[in-house]
């Protein structure tokens, strides 16, 4: 079997890469090691680089359509991977996950209408629905020795007055693969008080080894006929410059109408290049995703035992899924701004902010994990040395 190496270091600076090109801007520092934008430092895989560059050989770039292999290519994996039969009738096209439940939060919602979001949470999840005029309510998990949990004595008083919740599916920052019985019992919440779930799968497939990740709408037809998924191969392989995604609607008045907001918005269209991409994915990506998983898992062991060993002030959970870490450095007993400070301008280190994803991540970072591991051997430095 072929064996992928994702030690190799590639150097991504001036090709327009937020991760790399905008380090000045955000951080005020152009030389932070830069591990924040959830995409990967590692090659896209050459199966998928080699479709795309045939199709770029052909000389016209002209409007495309989605075709069943497309399709089929997805519920393939959806099937094998995480034994969810889609028909292809519930599938439209959307360019990204972010832009997807955004539109679902347009299309499904009203000016003021609450929208349930549990945070700490990824960023857009906020904007998506202050952005519109919607009211955000804040299921904020909770905190438990064994990690984080969902709130639902709080979800059941909020699910009487809101009208969606946005569920993170994996959950971004915290790792969470949430299980079968955490789902139902926010599902059962949700059901009960009409409120429609928004679920964001986009890390689905970045479930760690010794964890299943669970599809919302395989939690019973009641379930999925009350439910928008996303779904997208852009985490996994590495392709979210392609911006393609997909929205997975059981019910069909749900779909008629969603449909029917994204059509009016032109939003349907896509690029030749993600279709190509994803599709390949889909169909080959199998063993390529085993090895990448392998060798996070790996960056994950190598930072928790490095963090216990040398920096134990430093509180983490070790992820169930996504290549994200989320450390809390509350125990330094700094302010948020001298954190950030010592973080961006003494070590150098690039991490996302954690209040960016809600005020109860002030003092934590995200790091990014998906590097070589020589860049995360880095990092750890650079943290033992100033911390
Ligand atoms: C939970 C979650 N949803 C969506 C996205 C972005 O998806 P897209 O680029 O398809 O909008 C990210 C990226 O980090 C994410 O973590």
């Amino acid at each position: 079997m072929k064996r992928y190496d994702f030690d190799l270091q590639i150097d991504r600076a001036n090709t327009n890469c937020v991760k790399y090109d905008l380090r000045d801007a955000v951080f005020c520092n152009p030389d932070v090691l830069p591990m924040w934008v959830a995409d990967m430092d590692f090659e896209t895989p050459d199966f998928v680089r080699e479709a795309v560059i045939r199709r770029a050989e052909h000389p016209v770039y002209g409007y495309h359509f989605k075709d069943a292999p497309y399709f089929d290519a997805i519920r393939g994996w959806l099937s094998r991977r995480h034994q969810w039969e889609v028909e292809r009738a519930w599938m439209s096209f959307v360019p990204g996950v972010v832009c997807g439940f955004t539109m679902a939060v347009m299309a499904f919602t009203q000016e003021g209408d609450e929208v349930i979001i549990q945070s700490p949470v990824y960023p857009p999840f906020h904007h998506a629905v202050t952005a519109h005029g919607r009211k955000l309510v804040y299921n904020t998990l909770k905190v438990t020795d064994q990690g984080y949990v969902m709130d639902y004595e709080l979800l059941e008083q909020q699910a009487k007055t809101a009208k969606m919740l946005i569920l993170c599916n994996p959950h971004n920052p915290v790792g969470r693969c949430w299980t079968r019985g955490e789902l139902e019992r926010l599902s059962e919440i949700c059901l009960r008080n009409h409120v429609l779930v928004l679920s964001d799968e986009i890390h689905c497939d970045l479930v760690l080894p010794g964890y299943k990740h669970t599809p919302y709408a395989t939690l019973g037809e009641a379930a999925a006929q009350h439910c928008l998924v996303f779904h997208a191969a852009s985490k996994t392989f590495n392709l979210a410059g392609l911006a393609t995604s997909t929205a997975i609607i059981p019910n069909p008045e749900l779909r008629e109408r969603y449909v029917f907001f994204v059509e009016a918005l032109e939003a349907h269209l896509g690029n030749i290049f993600g279709k190509v991409a994803t599709q390949v994915a889909m169909e080959q990506g199998d063993a390529w995703l085993a090895q990448l998983l392998d060798y996070v898992q790996g960056n994950v062991d190598y930072v928790s035992g490095f963090l216990k060993q040398h920096l134990p002030k430093v509180r983490f959970f070790k992820p169930q899924a996504t290549y994200m870490m989320w450390l809390d450095f509350n125990g330094y007993g700094l302010s948020e701004e001298a954190l950030w400070h010592k973080m961006t301008q003494e070590a150098a280190l690039g991490l996302n902010r954690g209040k960016d994803f809600g005020q109860e991540g002030s003092g934590f970072f995200r790091i990014n994990l998906a590097c070589p591991r020589a860049t995360v051997e880095d990092a750890m430095r650079r943290l033992q040395k100033v911390f």
